[in-house]
Order: structure tokens, then sequence, then C-alpha cells
């Protein structure tokens, strides 16, 4: 389904029903320093904005991750490792409400964060459209558009936007010139933002 026109469920009428889903991460970060307000939430506010969307911020149920950067790695490796599945705490929506579903998380060890697999795991996304994007250090989308797919076969995965981080954390004006191209892309494929 990558790079296909990406037709709405069928019943949609022109203006889906849509949501941004992201996880995102407060603390010391890669290039930014100590920081209140994570990167990708700073893209996820920018694209719900744009698009209309409803924000939800997935969170970690008994949050045990490290403040500082390096500690912070290390406990990411040892879950990607693990496959693990951290839990995540209820959802403030009901996903199940959504046709499209922005869903964007930092890029953790060239994957995206275990508690995002337990996400596609758990959640009923049949049928939906599903619009990755990441923000990152210089590894891009990472795969995000694939795994993402490979994770939800009976979801539609539209292409990804890669967001450099410390661009949302400074230079937030690029970041939106960069959703307003990757806006116009989708809308080609069909998706009407
Ligand atoms: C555990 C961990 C692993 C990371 N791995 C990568 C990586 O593989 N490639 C990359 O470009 N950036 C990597 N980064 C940097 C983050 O993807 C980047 O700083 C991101 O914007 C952080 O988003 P957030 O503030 O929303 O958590 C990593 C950061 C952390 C904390």
């Amino acid at each position: 389904m990558l790079g296909c026109a990406l037709a709405l469920p069928q019943g949609v009428a022109a203006a889906p029903r849509s949501l941004v889903v992201y996880f995102s991460k407060t603390g010391e970060q890669y290039g930014v320093g100590m920081i209140s307000k994570g990167n990708t939430a700073i893209a996820a506010e920018i694209i719900a904005r744009k698009t209309g969307s409803d924000l939800c911020e997935i969170t970690v149920e008994n949050d045990a991750y490290p403040r500082r950067y390096k500690p912070l790695c290390d406990a990411a490796k040892k879950e990607l490792n693990s496959h693990a599945r951290p839990a995540y705490r209820k959802t403030a929506v009901d996903i199940s409400m959504y046709d499209v579903i922005f869903i964007g998380a930092p890029v953790w060890w060239g994957d995206w964060p275990m508690v995002m697999y337990t996400f596609f795991e758990k959640e009923n996304l049949e049928g939906k459209v599903l619009i990755p994007f990441s923000t990152h250090a210089g590894s891009g989308l990472s795969g995000f558009d694939k795994k993402l797919a490979g994770a939800c076969p009976k979801s539609r995965v539209a292409a990804g936007l890669a967001i450099t981080g410390s661009d949302a954390q400074n230079k937030p004006e690029r970041v939106e010139a960069d959703v307003d191209g990757w806006l116009k892309k989708l809308a080609a494929q069909g998706l009407p933002f």
C-alpha cells in the first residue's frame, strides 16, 4: 500500500475524522539540552493545528525512563533488544472514532520506541489510514512507514514525514513549511488536508 493512492475508508465523507497520536519525552535530549516539551510533541501540535485533528499523547504506564540522555539511550536499547512491549496509559480519546491517524514518535535506535508497537498491536486500527512521522537527530524516517505497515497489515499506510528534532525545538517555522509540503503530497494521494 505504500506509495499508492489512498482512498478513504468506505462511507467516509470528504472531511475525515482525524487524530494525531504521538509519544515524546521531556528531559535531556540529543542536541537540544534539557527540554520541557518534547520535540515530537511540538511537531504533533503543528500537524494537529494544520489538519484540524484531535491530539492524543501516548504515555508509558509506570514511566521509569531516566531524564538524562545517555541512561535513557541505555534503557531504550534494553527494550529494543528484548522486544519489550511497555504498557501505556488509557488514551484520552476513543481511537475507534477516527478514520485517519497521524502517528508520530522519536526515532529510538533506528526504530519506533517499543511502546508504539504495544499501541499498534493493542488498538484495532483495521481499515484506518495511518500516516507516520518521526522526529530524529539524523536518521530520518528510519523505515517508520514500512515498520508500521508490517505491524498493522490491515491498515493503509500513507507517506511519512521525517522532522529534525532540533528544528521542532528551535526552528518551528521550518517544520511548518515541511508539514505544508507533506500535506500537499497527501492531498495528491486523496487525503483532503
Ligand atoms: C533512546 C534514544 C535513541 C535515539 N536513537 C536515535 C536514532 O537512532 N537516530 C536518530 O536520528 N536519533 C535518535 N535519537 C534522537 C531522537 O530521535 C530525537 O532527539 C527526537 O527528536 C527526540 O524526540 P522527543 O523529544 O519527542 O522525545 C535517539 C534518542 C533517544 C533518547
